[in-house]
């Protein structure tokens, strides 16, 4: 018998209306990575995704459903995840869209980069990165969404708001959980500097995004909001502590040049 204990993975797929989707995606994640478990959240779509999604599941024991009623979001979605995932003790929890944006045949290179990183994000904006049939506009927000976050919370990520990523399960472990109140995209940004602030290890790999086929974007002008309302929050708080830091030092210089009596 050999002692080595493989590491265990799950990837989480939110489902919101993605019927035409979804089992294209299972089918290529399962071939790619066959070692990886699959949880695919369901926020009770009306187009049937959760039920489409049990049959997935009866017939692969690897994939699993969290089905969700009575609220929608996409933290709120990956928190239940995240929780299901650590009760179960995987090593390594994926996040993954399910429209096809986010490429199987990507993930290996994330998991590789998993060993040594608490984070690693599937980056669009590093060199070697980039984004398929993106409308000018979702390019301008992305970029816009990037550079606001850096300016505010000096975030040294090239991605902080991509929804393709690696975290170590420790990492998740350590951060709480409960505390994250954000409900739509912001949640990626909010999980990252999570991550950052406890003294994580954030990694960019690049990845194609490519811009989904079927059904549509849930992005809405109420996302796109809270987005901008939370960040600024964030960015107002962290500029405040870094004041306060800063007139502390200058405090304690001040004192230390009085002259001792
Ligand atoms: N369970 C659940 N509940 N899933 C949801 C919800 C929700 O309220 N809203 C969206 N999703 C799922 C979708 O079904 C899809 O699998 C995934 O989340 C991404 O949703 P899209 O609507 O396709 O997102 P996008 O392509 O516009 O946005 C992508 O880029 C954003 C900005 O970089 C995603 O990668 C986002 O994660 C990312 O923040
Ligand atoms: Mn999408």
């Amino acid at each position: 018998m050999t002692a080595a204990v493989a590491t265990t993975t799950v990837v989480i797929i939110p489902t919101y209306n993605e019927r035409d989707a979804l089992p294209v995606t299972l089918a290529r994640l399962r071939a790619a990575v066959p070692a990886a478990d699959v949880l695919v959240v369901d926020d009770d779509s009306p187009d049937g995704t959760g039920e489409l999604a049990d049959r997935c599941a009866a017939d692969d024991v690897a994939v699993h459903v969290l089905h969700r009623t009575g609220e929608r979001g996409l933290g709120r979605a990956y928190v239940a995840g995240f929780r299901w995932a650590l009760a179960r003790g995987y090593d390594v929890v994926v996040e993954m869209d399910a429209d096809g944006s986010h490429r199987a045949q990507d993930l290996p290179r994330l998991l590789a980069a998993v060993p040594g990183a608490d984070l690693v994000l599937g980056s669009r904006w590093v060199p070697g990165g980039k984004v398929v049939n993106w409308p000018r506009r979702r390019m301008l927000l992305s970029r816009a969404g990037t550079t606001y976050t850096r300016l505010l919370l000096g975030l040294p990520l090239h991605d902080a708001t991509g929804g393709f990523r690696a975290y170590d399960a420790r990492a998740l472990a350590r951060l709480d959980l409960d505390a994250v109140a954000s409900r739509g995209y912001c949640f990626q940004v909010d999980m990252a500097w999570r991550v950052v602030r406890a003294g994580g290890t954030v990694v960019e790999v690049p990845i194609t995004f490519v811009e989904r086929e079927q059904g549509t974007s849930k992005m809405s002008r109420e996302i796109v909001v809270e987005a901008l309302a939370r960040i600024t929050a964030w960015g107002v708080q962290h500029r405040a502590r870094q004041l306060g830091r800063g007139a502390r030092a200058l405090g304690a210089k001040v004192r230390s040049s009085v002259p001792r009596r």
